[in-house]
């Protein structure tokens, strides 16, 4: 028997970010197609219908729906984090404890800390290991309202360990619940053992490892950490070029730690996502305001480092630049699942308002995985991926900060957390 129909009546708030299927800019961001006492209707993994609760009842299939009350929350899309390095060995608490006392995220990575001590370990651990402790993240994503992550490689910097990264992340995507969107950044940082010749490992990258990943499937798009102390923008451009012809759109981490020129070459090469972008000058906004490169802005990370200029959020959203936000969960620069947290720090820190947040973290962010046709907003025909906030106000989502009032979250129509009890089949 095909499961029965679940309408999720009486929303307080429903954010349908219903509207135009193109990236949202300018003001725009702010429309978060609010509908007061909201429904929404799900028959098996997609949405059926939406609207104001007494239409949506009339519905025929409302009739033998199963229904949930939800006069006590904000519901609105499941959050599409569209930067993440899900996959890591363990924590690098002692490195954050060492910037506490003065050291710098750089001085650390000098010294054969930070990235390259995390790959370390990474090419010790077995796949298990690595799966059973992805797997514990995502229940935590899940928690937080995440319904959709993007998730890089990049911690191995061989092709045995990047494989093994990127087929972690095919399995726990096939396992769902959540899905999981991978991309390869085998130039996250030039390994030790290429230390002298840097050149040949990006060799290594362009004729061995991206044709390999891509004609196994394993992933769907090429990123460069194009930074000082890691790739150059000629060098990122042969990466990102030799990705995508085998088929791996290039995305990029840019103008993070010094200003190299990154999302000037994101530009040009047409990149799906330009991500960081704390230090873009002037000029930098025009070109990716005028552009289809989506800027993925990662406080997080601005935040957990306690250092670095926010990103010019404003001036790029002012400028017409399609703005998405996401979580960049990773060991050294940003250990958080939490959406709601970094909704909280773009809101206070880059004064975005809560709508603008929201929409980045959500519509933006499908559009920066080339999803937005399935996710990413509450319409007829998309996937049933939603989540609840048990508050009355979207906006006190962002201003409770540090507390989690996700309380459940669908993915493809099934209970994938729900802290209520009533959800479960
Ligand atoms: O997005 N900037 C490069 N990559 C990560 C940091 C990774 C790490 O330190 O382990 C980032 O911030
Ligand atoms: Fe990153």
């Amino acid at each position: 028997m095909p499961p029965r129909p679940l309408l999720i009546a009486h929303c307080r708030q429903l954010l349908t970010l219903a509207g135009p299927r193109e990236p949202r800019r300018g003001q725009q961001l702010r429309d978060l197609g609010l509908i007061r006492d909201g429904a929404v209707l799900i028959h098996g993994e997609r949405i059926e219908a939406v609207g104001p609760t007494r239409r949506v009842e009339r519905h025929p299939l409302a009739r033998q729906a199963v229904k949930f009350d939800a006069r006590a929350y904000v519901v609105l899309p499941g959050f599409v984090d569209s930067h993440t390095h899900l996959v890591f060995p363990s924590s690098r608490a002692g490195e954050y404890e060492q910037r506490l006392a003065g050291a710098t995220y750089e001085q650390i990575a000098r010294r054969g800390g930070g990235i390259l001590s995390t790959v370390k370990k990474l090419r010790r651990a077995s796949p298990e290991e690595l799966r059973t402790q992805a797997r514990g993240w995502l229940a935590e994503f899940a928690a937080h309202g995440t319904t959709t992550l993007e998730a890089k490689s990049g911690y191995g910097l061989d092709l045995k360990s990047e494989i093994k990264i990127l087929e972690v992340l095919r399995q726990l995507n096939r396992q769902g619940p959540l899905e999981i969107v991978s991309t390869f950044l085998g130039a996250h940082v030039v390994p030790r053992e290429y230390k002298r010749r840097p050149q040949a490992y990006v060799e290594l990258l362009v004729r061995r490892m991206i044709p390999t990943v891509a004609s196994r499937g394993l992933a769907e798009f090429c990123d460069v950490f194009c930074d000082r102390g890691a790739f150059t923008p000629a060098q990122a451009r042969l990466i990102l070029t030799a990705g995508r012809v085998c088929g791996l759109e290039p995305r990029l981490h840019a103008e993070q730690l010094v200003r190299t020129g990154g999302a000037r070459l994101a530009v040009q090469l047409h990149a799906v996502s330009a991500d960081h972008l704390e230090r873009v000058n002037r000029g930098d906004i025009r070109r990716l305001a005028r552009s289809n490169t989506v800027c993925t802005l990662l406080p997080g990370a601005v935040f957990h480092l306690g250092k670095s200029p926010y990103a010019p959020a404003r001036a790029l959203i002012e400028a017409g630049a399609i703005v998405a936000l996401a979580t960049d969960f990773n060991p050294g620069t940003s250990p958080t699942v939490s959406m709601p947290m970094i909704l909280s720090l773009a809101c206070t820190q880059m004064r975005m308002t809560p709508a603008e947040a929201i929409a980045a973290a959500t519509f933006n962010g499908a559009h920066a995985l080339r999803r937005a046709d399935r996710v990413g907003s509450l319409e007829p025909g998309q996937q049933a991926d939603l989540c609840g906030f048990e508050l009355p106000d979207y906006r006190e989502i962002p201003y409770y900060f540090g507390v989690n009032l996700c309380r459940w979250t669908l993915k493809r129509g099934q209970a994938i957390y729900d802290a209520t009890g009533r959800l479960q089949p």
